[in-house]
């Protein structure tokens, strides 16, 4: 068999390979640094290639494409959500992406994105909080604990200096869960026997739950004035968490408007209700938090771009870490319109 020529090969980032990376860089460090690319690419919003991810809905779940480009470099996730897969063992989200070159369209890298897709929704929460949330927030309740929420933790302790975080969920065993993984991590978990009680002294409140229906983890009562909601889990049409009272008594921050308006929160709502893009705020374009008792909500859905953000990362990563496998991914014959030429010589060989 003839060894694949260098333009054959495409770095690989397997699962094994990314949990070493991120370990080696340390989570925390990686986050901070994953933000960082997140903020630099909302920050040049206007430069991407946008359009809501297409979405292929089935009875149990979803499985969605999203692509971006900055001109420069094409990337694309593929990836689920399916809340019955927990129950027989299964990830309810799991994920996979390519970056590639624009100027000549080879991929540049194809890596896992299931812990990555954990690591870049925290980063882009925490980025939200980190232009919403009330100055000196500490105290963070997270309501559904399962395979997101402790780097939902770590994040907020890095990026917004949250200390505290008192967890909910209706599987005691998943919050038992996250307090054993998050200890020795510098942050103080209460587990809570529901959700009202959870959200009690929290100045930001998430919800990152699975659930394939209009759930209502929040309702009106539970959220007091001056708190950050950063609503996670609503992701899907059909699939919200927060009562409507809560949307229609809070300022609300989002992605992609083209996007939330079918997947986020705010379905819920009229078409033209107002809310106001993540990227302006950033950009000082709009305005983020003007009160200490508004009720401030990132109606986060996940977009390509912070998926862009978390390939630019990895590959960025690679050379100084090694973590990857080479891939023969790509025929590169001798001569490039011999392709079949090629198919005939590999029977030889
Ligand atoms: N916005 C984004 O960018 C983004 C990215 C990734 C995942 N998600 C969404 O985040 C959610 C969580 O993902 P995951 O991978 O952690 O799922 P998971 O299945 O691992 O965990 C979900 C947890 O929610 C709990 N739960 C369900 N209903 C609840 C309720 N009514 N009250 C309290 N807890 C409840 C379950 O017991 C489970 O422990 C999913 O809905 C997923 O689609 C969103």
């Amino acid at each position: 068999m003839t060894q694949p020529s260098r333009l054959a090969i495409v770095p690989f980032v397997s699962v094994d390979s990314m949990m070493k990376l991120v370990l080696a860089v340390g989570v925390e460090r990686f986050l901070t640094e994953l933000v960082a690319y997140v903020e630099e690419d909302f920050l040049r919003w206007e430069a991407f290639d946008k359009t809501p991810r297409v979405a292929s809905h089935s009875h149990d779940g979803v499985i969605e494409l999203m692509p971006t480009s900055d001109g420069t470099l094409y990337g694309f996730k593929y990836v689920n959500g399916h809340p019955k897969n927990m129950r027989e063992g299964r990830q309810t989200v799991t994920a996979f992406g390519v970056l590639a070159d624009v100027g000549s369209g080879y991929p540049m890298l194809l890596t896992e994105m299931t812990m990555l897709t954990a690591l870049r929704t925290a980063a882009t929460s925490a980025v939200a909080a980190k232009y919403l949330a009330p100055k000196g927030a500490r105290t963070m309740a997270i309501i559904g604990n399962g395979a997101q929420s402790e780097f939902q933790a770590v994040a907020f302790k890095a990026i917004v200096g949250i200390d505290t975080v008192r967890l909910y969920d209706i599987d005691r065993s998943a919050s038992e869960k996250c307090a054993r993984n998050l200890a020795g991590l510098g942050l103080e978990t209460v587990i809570c026997a529901s959700g009202q009680e959870a959200v009690e002294g929290a100045d930001i409140i998430t919800t990152v739950t699975a659930d394939k229906q209009y759930a209502t983890i929040l309702t009106d009562n539970m959220v007091g004035s001056g708190v950050h909601i950063n609503a996670v889990g609503g992701d899907c049409p059909g699939k919200t968490e927060l009562h409507r009272d809560i949307l229609l008594r809070s300022d609300i921050f989002v992605e992609y408007p083209p996007q939330t308006r079918i997947e986020g929160e705010i379905q819920q709502l009229a078409p033209d209700h107002p809310v106001t893009e993540l990227w302006q705020v950033m950009t000082g374009k709009a305005e983020g938090r003007t009160a200490t008792k508004q009720i401030t909500l990132f109606d986060s859905v996940g977009f390509a771009t912070e998926d862009f953000s978390a390939l630019r990362y990895v590959r960025d990563k690679l050379a100084s870490t090694g973590f990857y496998e080479e891939l023969d991914l790509l025929a590169d014959p001798d001569e490039p319109r011999d392709l079949f030429g090629m198919l005939l010589r590999a029977a030889k060989s």
